[in-house]
């Protein structure tokens, strides 16, 4: 009862971006199973995440919207109002990662990561906040950031991943100083390596090198993200504003 009250998200609605598969899918389930109900918000669909949330009784809807066409995004957003009538919470997770040097990537591979990084998460961050504000939602936005917008990784060149997190962490500052004034917290997380298919598919003589920088050996589960993501999204967070909550097994610890 009393962890219903902090955590519960009983009668919220919460859109998931990239929530098809990786974290986006385990977060949306984690959120679902806390009370809330999900908007995927995904390029190619993803019934098979909605599946696994009406498995568990939860209710979820799949809705095509690439996180970077604002037009798309705006749609789906009406969409989720018409059908679940509120918008309460964002879980701002899709994005990519390319290794390449700086020398070797090409600046439409730049252009490519801080897309949809980046201005993905502007896109929907801005038109989430837009609805709260009109509608007097005090909604909670969390924005999927990296260890990496604090640390450069070894030993896979990624300047762009990297210089996208960073902005990410105080593209999540600013809005969370300028809309609260509406109630509406913005606020990131910093995962470090989570086994999922962007990390799992990553050359083993990569991996050799980043398992003994990692204090705890090894990498995250997904699950291990829900409880983070549910505290930003819940009440129990109400004085959480501007943060960026890191997660990473004590990988930036040293
Ligand atoms: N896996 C890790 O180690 C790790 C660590 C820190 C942060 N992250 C971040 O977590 C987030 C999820 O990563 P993941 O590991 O689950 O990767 P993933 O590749 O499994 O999932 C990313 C999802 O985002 C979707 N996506 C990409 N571009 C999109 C767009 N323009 N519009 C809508 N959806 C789009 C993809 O289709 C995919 O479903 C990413 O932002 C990533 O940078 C991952």
């Amino acid at each position: 009862m009393y962890l219903d009250e902090l955590f519960g998200l009983n009668g919220k609605v919460a859109i998931v971006t990239g929530g098809g598969r990786g974290i986006g899918q385990t977060v949306a389930i984690g959120l679902a199973k806390a009370g809330a109900k999900i908007a995927i918000f995904s390029r190619t669909g993803a019934d098979k995440t909605v599946a696994l949330i009406e498995k568990e009784g939860g209710e979820a809807i799949s809705l095509l919207a690439d996180a970077t066409i604002e037009s798309e995004v705006d749609a789906a957003i009406e969409k989720v109002l018409e059908r679940f009538g509120s918008l309460d919470i964002v879980f701002n997770n899709a994005g990519i990662c390319i290794h390449k040097g700086t020398v070797e990537a090409s600046i439409e591979e730049w252009r490519q990561v801080i897309d949809i990084n980046l201005t993905g998460e502007y896109i929907v961050a801005r038109a989430a906040g837009r609805v709260m504000i009109e509608r007097g939602i005090k909604g909670s936005i969390v924005n999927m950031a990296s260890m990496s917008g604090s640390i450069v990784n070894l030993p896979q060149w990624q300047a762009s991943y990297n210089a996208s997190k960073a902005a990410v962490i105080h593209l999540s500052r600013s809005l969370a100083v300028e809309w609260a004034d509406y109630g509406i917290r913005v606020n990131s997380i910093s995962p470090g390596y989570i086994a999922t298919p962007m990390s799992v598919d990553t050359p083993q003589e990569l991996k050799d090198v980043w398992m003994p920088l990692i204090p705890v050996h090894r990498m995250g589960d997904p699950e291990e993200l829900v409880g983070a993501v549910i505290y930003l999204a819940s009440s129990a967070s109400t004085y959480t504003n501007g943060a960026d909550l890191i997660v990473d097994g004590a990988y930036t610890a040293f």
